[in-house]
């Protein structure tokens, strides 16, 4: 792309690749803490990098944030009419409607014309009501279709910001602070060398299902994420991420 060459992008997405070890690293021009349109952006560069995948694998898990409902925007529909399943990855982790994984699967299905699934798992539950609601056949046949979805895309969090967003009890925030959190995805949260250091309970996909034969797309960005960002690529899977030149600048 033109406009990659020119602005020097390509350097700055190979240094940041080798830098985090990733597989691949995508950088769009802009910060999206100053300006809204870069999400957009972000969005736009992750769904022109899933497309091509989806013509073999046909289920896609996705978390929640204002980053993946920009994803979800700018969904396209398959050629060929092909109906992808979108799932969300993870159950409630106590976000507005808007940001929940639920409503982001629901709009990025319906802008590819594609199929969904929802996990209707309140975030507050009893370990009884839990127990049996995960056993209910509903459910359990989500969840399977979740961890079998071949890509997942996902959000990556500053953490003190989305425990502030969640509306987390105290408690949850004497532990953030305690231990250090600077990250958070999949409603975990890691200190600076990327070690968990406490999880939502919810169900959905654990860190520990997202192997190596599936697709991973972190996206997030804006220089105020660069922590975040590096903290959780120290831990998390080593695969796509999908960031902005201010997210990048700061990590370089
Ligand atoms: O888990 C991470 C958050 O969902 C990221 O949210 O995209 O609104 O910053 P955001």
């Amino acid at each position: 792309n033109v406009m990659k060459e020119v602005s020097g992008l390509h350097v700055l997405e190979e240094r940041l690749r080798e830098k985090l070890k990733l597989a691949e690293v995508i950088i769009v021009p802009g910060d999206s803490d100053r300006d809204q349109w870069v999400k957009t952006e972000m969005g736009k560069a992750a769904v022109n990098r899933l497309l091509p995948l989806l013509k073999s694998e046909r289920t896609i898990a996705v978390t929640g944030g204002t980053t993946l409902a920009a994803v979800a925007e700018m969904m396209k529909p398959l050629p060929n009419r092909k109906r992808p399943l979108i799932v969300p990855a993870r159950g409630g982790l106590g976000e507005h409607v808007e940001n929940q994984a639920n409503t982001i699967c629901s709009t990025m299905a319906q802008k590819a014309n594609g199929e969904y699934r929802l996990l209707h798992v309140p975030d507050q539950l009893s370990k009884e009501s839990y127990q049996s609601l995960i056993e209910e056949p509903g459910v359990k046949d989500v969840l399977e279709q979740i961890r079998s979805a071949g890509i997942v895309i996902h959000g990556i969090g500053e953490a003190t910001t989305m425990a502030e967003r969640r509306n987390s009890s105290s408690i949850v925030f004497q532990e953030i602070e305690k231990q250090n959190a600077v990250a958070e995805a999949f409603g975990y949260y890691f200190d600076q060398d990327g070690t968990i250091v406490h999880k939502l309970k919810t169900v959905g996909l654990q860190l520990d299902d997202l192997t190596d034969d599936k697709t991973i797309f972190a996206v997030a960005g804006g220089s105020s994420k660069a922590n975040a960002i590096a903290a959780y690529m120290k831990r998390g899977p080593r695969q796509i991420l999908i960031t902005d030149e201010g997210a990048a600048n700061e990590l370089l």
